[in-house]
């Protein structure tokens, strides 16, 4: 964009945001204007959505496109951490054709119907005795670590890994490998050649799971199932990991919030839906490109503008939230924007809140004197991600 309309310089993300306490420059921001500036790594400007509604309305507006992705953070921050090493030509050819939020339409819509059976409320639902299990074995596994157990490493990481495994299909006996390759990171060749073994292997052994859907769809190549099958396994498995340990950490953190979910667990999911909103992790969802003047509240975006939602800042809209900097479990806060909206909103979600559900009503039951001991969620982190999230980071626990 050329000269920008609101009057500001280029800005940058503010680097002091952390996950329970947003920077307080988001909230100056929003209110000056619903849309503000935000230089993007390849040296151009963009716009930044600072408020709800105006955030709802583009992410629900076919005319921003998913292309080009330009992503609002250096190269430098977007390598670290990231594993290099090449990949061969079927695997780069397979990650480059699936990549889901990088398409529009048509094509966008075939993959995500190739995938959404097995996320569905009903299907999430049925998956409930099975994450139930899960969680229950890793609770084991916290408390017999003793007070002072980190409860990201030896909770919140192992439910997350281990139900998209199973949701997934990737057999038991890859599961350490898949644990190691996607959680801890793992140059690519690596992680690809672990997914084909995971494909083989239901091939073989068919079963009730996404890998065995994507094989029995015979609209979609093989290079396609396994492109679908990393996409899946880089999403959403860290941000269940992020949202238990911190959520964990902003229930703890206010007086009478855990309390209240310890006293009646049938409250919480609805505190789900809380804790989803105030510890959103994503501070800018992936740009949007304007392909054509489009007025958004009363801005208008001109043709080709990169637009970056904010779900942070949206989700702590004072017009949309009361008192949006406090948790409250007891209020309603459904229609959040913690997992996007419209056409891209989160394939994931009704299984995020089953699994979410779960780990916390185990925790609040079996661990009603649960304390934070110390945690780095209270310092400002680096981001993840191309696009700027939290990062989970150790959430050390007494009770
Ligand atoms: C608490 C947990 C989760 C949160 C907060 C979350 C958040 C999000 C958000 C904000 C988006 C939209 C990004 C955008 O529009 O730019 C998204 C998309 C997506 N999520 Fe999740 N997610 C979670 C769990 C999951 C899980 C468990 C899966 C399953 C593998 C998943 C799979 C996806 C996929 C495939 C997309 C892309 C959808 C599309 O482009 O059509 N997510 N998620």
């Amino acid at each position: 964009m050329s000269g920008c309309p609101l009057g500001h310089g280029s800005s940058t993300l503010p680097a002091d945001s952390m996950p329970t306490r947003p920077s307080p420059q988001l909230r100056r921001w929003r209110q000056e204007a619903p849309l503000v500036p935000l230089s993007y790594r390849d040296g151009h400007e963009g716009l930044m959505v600072t408020r709800y509604d105006e955030a709802k309305a583009v992410l629900g507006d076919p005319r921003f496109s998913q292309q080009p992705q330009r992503m609002p953070r250096s190269d430098a921050e977007i390598e670290e951490g990231v594993p290099p090493g090449p990949l061969d030509e079927a695997g780069v050819l397979a990650t480059d054709s699936t990549n889901i939020l990088g398409l529009d339409g048509a094509a966008h819509l075939r993959l995500r119907r190739a995938v959404t059976r097995r996320f569905s409320a009903r299907a999430s639902r049925l998956r409930r005795p099975a994450v139930a299990a899960i969680v229950a074995d890793q609770l084991e596994v916290l408390i017999d670590a003793g007070p002072g157990a980190d409860l990201l490493a030896l909770y919140a990481e192992p439910i997350s890994i281990r139900v998209h495994a199973l949701v997934l299909g990737v057999a038991d006996h890859l599961l350490e490998r898949y644990a190691r390759d996607y959680v801890h990171g793992a140059p690519r060749q690596q992680q690809h050649d672990l997914l084909r073994e995971a494909i083989d292997h239901r091939r073989e052994t068919p079963g009730e799971d996404v890998i065995s859907d994507l094989l029995a769809d015979d609209d979609l190549s093989d290079v396609e199932v396994e492109g679908l099958l990393h996409m899946l396994s880089m999403s959403g498995r860290d941000t269940i990991a992020y949202m238990i340990s911190t959520g964990t950490v902003a229930l703890l953190d206010e007086p009478g919030q855990y309390r209240l979910l310890v006293e009646d667990p049938e409250r919480v999911p609805a505190a789900v839906e809380e804790i989803v909103r105030f510890c959103t992790m994503f501070v800018t969802l992936f740009p949007r490109t304007a392909t054509e003047p489009i007025t958004i509240g009363d801005v208008l975006v001109e043709e080709g503008t990169t637009v970056s939602v904010s779900a942070v800042s949206a989700n702590r809209d004072e017009r949309r939230f009361e008192d949006p900097d406090r948790i409250d479990v007891l209020r309603d806060a459904r229609g959040h924007l913690a997992f996007g909206d419209g056409p891209h909103g989160c394939v994931g979600q009704q299984l995020a809140r089953v699994e979410l559900d779960e780990a916390f009503r185990a925790l609040v039951t079996r661990l009603p004197g649960l304390r934070l001991v110390s945690t780095e969620q209270h310092q400002p982190g680096p981001l993840a991600h191309p696009v700027a999230t939290y990062a989970a980071r150790p959430v050390i626990v007494s009770w």
